[in-house]
């Protein structure tokens, strides 16, 4: 493990020089944490077991969660995946780059290290300058998790990743906000029929689009069931606080809302509520946070990691949060709040 990690600032322009430098560390087995457009990613050459090995112990990361490999050009696909079915292909070219990983029956050169043990990839194109210059320069194979320690909000800025990461991996490049906040949707291709394994920006309705008829992975739904994304059954995302997630009528989850906080308070204790933009003001005490507008559905998916984070940061004990029901994002923003709440949902 590293002692001293390196920051660099790409927020105005990409730097050659500087994705030269930050390419050779990956080439040379380090870790290099980079900003795509749904959170950051802490990189690691992917051919590499090695260095594959370098990401779990800097997240803490159980060794059966497997590696999302990200490439920069559709040639490089074939040498990692063995089977790309015409679907794939038609996914590839709607979606890439862009916040899709797709799943598929993996080749030799890629190492077990770094898919979990699997004889599948999971493989995506992001879409964001820095992160396709330094794959390029990289050798075009990184293995890039979000770039959080294990188990707590994913990134949305350089600082969250300094925040988790600093003294564990050799450079930070920070390009800025991101602008999606959640991480890619990711669909497996290796078997019969095209499942979703977990919900993103890239909705049901826009993969339909493309190719027709694509099941959920069962598990999504139902806690019981183990699911195909491995890293899905971790408790994700979560907030040091207990969190509770309040479903119904706007009226109703904002007065029972109001109730908790008002008993929390009165315990002494120090209530958190993540509230949108049109019902912040409804709210008697205890610190809200406007995770954004229900009019503008990305914008309330860019800021949720970063509020979670807050709320740990000013030690809150306990957290209230509105449901999310958002046309398209939906789905994702409410499989991250889902899983922030341990599953505590109720309905009002
Ligand atoms: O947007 C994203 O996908 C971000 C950015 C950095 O690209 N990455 C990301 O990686 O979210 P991570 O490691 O936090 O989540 C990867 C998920 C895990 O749930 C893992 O189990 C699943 O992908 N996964 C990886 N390889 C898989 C495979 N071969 N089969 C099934 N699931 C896989
Ligand atoms: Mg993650």
């Amino acid at each position: 493990m590293e002692n001293r990690t390196v920051k660099a600032d790409m927020t105005l322009s990409v730097d050659p020089v500087l994705i030269r430098r930050a390419g050779r560390i990956l080439a040379e087995g380090g870790l290099v944490a980079f900003p795509t457009e749904t959170v950051y990613g802490l990189g690691a050459n992917a051919l590499d077991p090695e260095a594959s090995q370098k990401i779990y112990r800097a997240k803490g990361r159980p060794s059966d969660n497997p590696l999302i490999v990200h490439i920069a050009r559709m040639e490089d696909l074939l040498r990692i995946a063995s089977r790309v079915p015409k679907q794939a292909e038609a996914l590839a070219e709607a979606f890439w780059p862009g916040p899709l990983t797709m799943v598929f029956p993996k080749t030799d050169i890629v190492p077990k290290a770094t898919t979990g043990g699997l004889d599948t990839v999971a493989v995506r194109m992001p879409d964001n300058e820095i992160a396709l210059a330094l794959i390029r320069e990289a050798g075009g194979f990184v293995a890039a998790p979000s770039a959080n320690l294990s188990g707590r909000p994913s990134p949305t800025e350089a600082e969250h990743v300094a925040q988790d990461m600093d003294g564990r991996i050799d450079l930070i490049i920070d390009g800025g906000k991101v602008g999606i906040g959640v991480e890619s949707t990711i669909v497996d291709l290796s078997g019969d029929a095209p499942e979703i394994l977990r919900p993103g920006f890239v909705s049901r309705a826009m993969l339909e689009a493309v190719i027709g008829p694509v099941k959920d992975d069962p598990a999504m739904l139902d806690e019981t069931k183990r699911p195909k994304a491995p890293g899905m059954k971790y408790r994700h995302y979560a907030p040091k606080a207990e969190m509770l997630l309040v479903q119904g009528a706007q009226e109703d989850v904002t007065a029972y809302i109001n109730r908790q906080i008002a008993k929390a308070v009165q315990n002494g204790e120090m209530p958190g509520v993540i509230a949108s933009e049109e019902t912040k003001g409804q709210y008697a005490g205890g610190i809200v946070k406007s995770i954004g507008s229900r009019r503008d559905e990305l914008s309330i998916a860019q800021h949720l990691y970063g509020v979670l984070r807050e709320f740990d940061d000013q030690g809150v004990s306990r957290i209230f949060s509105e449901a999310f029901d958002t046309p398209s994002l939906g789905q994702a923003i409410m499989n991250r709040l889902i899983k922030a709440a341990g599953h505590q949902i109720v309905n009002v």
